[in-house]
């Protein structure tokens, strides 16, 4: 634990005075909450931004996890549930999950501290690929797949146009597994799509996110991105498909 004008000072971002004008002035949050007073103490893994930005003189790294079951995306959970930064025991950086993926959702996570690189990957316009492994209740017609890919409305809001790859189905327990590939990521937005058509999903899991992938990886471990993988997803980001 340490004093949280001391720890923005020991960045090197400024001297232990101004860190402290910057708290007063609300300019710093720890964890997502604005801290305006000076006492405050932060320890390893908090995440302390100046201006909405992470403090510079921290390496920038890139990760991808493989989600497990039953795993939280947020820094803090007033349940005490697991949290996918619970993983990260022996990275010192303070990294956050790059987008969600909810509770019960398993595979490709994005793990990073570079908040540029964050927004790049999550903005609405990116269209970064998506691609999902499904199980949905019930058995998918040709007509409601072919709904489903020109898009369908969620909250007034039409889906774009995706693409379905049904992989098989098992008539006894009426149920279809499919992948779909999706080039946006509204919140819950699988869930809701098969919901919205009478299908609800019983089972997801996220193989691939751009150009990464979780080969050779098993639940709950990650690696690090090498350097091209970032150079990719960066490109493949700021590409507008539509
Ligand atoms: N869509 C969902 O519904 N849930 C996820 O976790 C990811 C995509």
């Amino acid at each position: 634990m340490e004093r949280l004008q001391k720890y923005i000072a020991k960045s090197g971002y400024t001297s232990r005075r101004k860190a402290e004008d910057l708290i007063v002035e609300g300019r710093v949050s720890v964890n997502g909450e604005t801290v305006t007073t000076l006492g405050t103490k932060v320890k390893s893994g908090d995440i302390v931004l100046v201006d909405g930005k992470p403090l510079k003189g921290e390496n920038k790294v890139y990760y991808v996890f493989y989600k497990p079951k039953g795993t939280i995306c947020s820094l803090k959970d007033e349940h005490g549930r697991p949290l996918v930064t619970d993983y990260f025991t022996d990275v010192s950086e303070r990294i956050y999950p790059v987008g969600r993926l909810d509770f019960d959702t398993t595979g490709v996570l994005l793990m990073s501290n570079d908040g540029e690189f964050t927004n790049m990957i999550t903005h609405p316009r990116s269209h970064l690929e998506k691609i999902y492994e499904v199980s949905i209740k019930g058995l998918l017609k040709g007509e409601t797949i072919r709904k489903l890919e020109k898009g369908v409305y969620l909250e007034g809001v039409k889906t774009l146009p995706c693409k379905i790859k049904i992989i098989g189905k098992d008539i006894e327990h009426k149920t279809t597994m499919l992948q779909i590939k999706l080039y946006e990521g509204k919140n819950r937005q699988v869930k809701k799509m098969f919901e919205s058509v009478g299908h609800p999903v019983k089972r997801l899991h996220r193989l691939k996110v751009g150009c990464v992938d979780l080969k050779y990886m098993t639940p709950g471990t990650y690696r690090m991105l090498k350097p091209q993988e970032v150079k990719d997803l960066k490109k493949l980001a700021s590409g507008n498909k539509f």
